[in-house]
């Protein structure tokens, strides 16, 4: 079956080439640009639709057709990223597709943190669910069959964890070798382990993220490895599809807002791309709000936005116990822009205790999920404080990560052993009093019944004072 009808388009200087002419780090020869996926029906640069309606799918017909292969057996259907193939036509045949049936990730509610924000209606879209417990397994499908069409034997990935766990899961997958680069030592264990497990190359560089992606991109110059990083523009092709999965779990009811983390800034564009597309195909009215939260240690984007409105990046060295996003100098931060101002979203910057606390609130939900993810809640509480958020508007946090990605962050905040003294000493007394209600650190006990027992008593009786 042939089914790629597609080109890339420079993000910066528009230019147009075939999918196939693209060089090996993705970006513009003439400016430097990224690329994006574009298609026959895709919107012009100035937000027109081409000459030739003719062209755009019908908007029912999918709703039907996306459906229908629910109930399908075939793998292409049951993998929710492939099932909204129809709006990602990259692959030529589908038997390259390399799937591990991704997607179809839960919409829970979150009913306490609703009853404490006063905002009646918080779902989180819970990517951790996803084959390797990461959002990444929508890109990485989607850039790993393009790569395996293409006939590559290499694939490589510059990783704060999750993009090397899923790259390497994928590559095991369709018979590729992989080659991951990840900062020594600032990775969480889950993740590393991952990778290994799933048989990459995995090189560790005495450097940050910012550094490995430095090394990778002069790399794959020069041998034919195919870089998997998000400037990898098939990446977000598959990262929009959560988009797709999130209004049809919602019988097509379009959500206020969406909040997602920001790192090397390229989710929120892909999930901003999603509910554009679906708006100029009419499947659904108007566009949700996209905004992106980064840790206040690894705020890049924030503080252009502050300091210069977006016109110059200012790259920092990034310091956050969320290591997913660690990231000082994103690759797709023009892209982020776009994404918030294109959907009216916001960015804003949360602190490494309101992380935690955000954190454990959701792990109190009975849903968990890794410290990155936690940073949309954080923000929420930020955008509904300072009034941008109203109580009757819907609001999705897009949880990232599995909460096991990152278990040693989770033992240690219940510890009471992840702040330093000064950490501790900046924490308001009502949050000091939320982190004693939420930590629950394990009792350690002799092997005797009437001990455990008074331990137990001593505990009901604080439940119930
Ligand atoms: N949340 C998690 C759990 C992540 O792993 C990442 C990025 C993000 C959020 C941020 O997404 O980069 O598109 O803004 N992780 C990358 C990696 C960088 O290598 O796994 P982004």
């Amino acid at each position: 079956m042939k089914i790629a009808t597609h080109e890339l388009r420079c993000t910066e200087c528009g230019a147009r080439i075939a999918g196939t002419a693209v060089n090996s780090i993705f970006r513009c020869p003439t400016c430097n640009g990224l690329y994006d996926v574009i298609y026959p029906w895709s919107t012009l640069p100035n937000g027109d639709t081409p000459a030739s309606d003719s062209k755009l799918p019908n908007a029912s017909a999918l709703r039907w057709l996306w459906q229908e292969r629910r109930t399908s057996s075939l793998a292409v259907d049951q993998s929710g990223v492939w099932r909204f193939r129809d709006l990602l036509p990259i692959v030529d045949d589908l038997d390259h597709v390399v799937t591990l049936r991704e997607g179809n990730t839960p919409l829970y509610d979150l009913p306490r943190a609703s009853k404490a924000l006063g905002v009646d209606w918080i779902l989180a879209k819970h990517q951790g669910m996803n084959p390797t417990g990461s959002f990444k397994d929508t890109g990485m499908t989607a850039a790993l069959s393009v790569a395996r069409e293409r006939g590559f034997e290499w694939v490589a990935c510059a990783s704060t964890g999750n993009t090397s766990a899923a790259m390497a899961a994928y590559a095991a997958r369709a018979g590729l070798r992989s080659i991951v680069f990840i900062p020594e030592g600032k990775i969480a264990w889950g993740k590393l382990s991952q990778s290994m497990d799933y048989g990459a190359l995995t090189i560790q560089l005495r450097t940050d993220f910012d550094g490995c992606v430095r090394v990778l991109t002069d790399l794959v110059t020069r041998f034919p490895i195919y870089l998997l990083n998000s400037v990898n523009p098939y990446r977000l092709e598959g990262q929009k599809t959560p988009a797709f999965e999130l209004v049809e779990q919602l019988e097509w009811q379009v959500p206020e807002h969406i909040i997602v983390p920001g790192g090397n800034l390229a989710n929120g564009s892909a999930l901003a791309k999603g509910f554009s597309e679906m708006h100029h195909l009419g499947l659904i009215p108007r566009i949700p709000r996209v905004s992106i939260i980064q840790a206040e240690g690894a705020n890049p984007l924030f503080r252009s936005i502050a300091e210069n409105n977006g016109q110059e990046l200012i790259p920092v060295k990034a310091n956050t116990r969320a290591t997913a996003i660690r990231i000082g100098n994103p690759a797709s931060w023009r892209k982020a822009l776009r994404a918030l101002r294109t959907t009216g979203g916001w960015c804003e910057q949360v602190s490494e205790q309101e992380i935690a606390l955000a954190k454990a609130e959701i792990g109190a939900e009975g849903i968990g999920c890794e410290p990155a993810s936690a940073v949309t809640l954080a923000g929420l509480k930020k955008l509904v404080a300072q009034g941008r958020i109203g109580r009757e508007e819907r609001v999705v946090l897009i949880l990232t990560g599995h909460t096991l990605k990152d278990s040693a962050y989770t033992i240690d905040y219940h510890r009471g052993e992840l702040f330093t003294d000064a950490e501790n000493a900046q924490i308001s007394l009502a949050d000091q009093a939320a982190h004693a209600a939420l930590r629950k650190p394990p009792i350690v006990l002799d092997p005797d019944t009437d001990t455990v027992f008074r331990a137990l008593e001593s505990q009901m009786k604080l439940v119930h004072a």
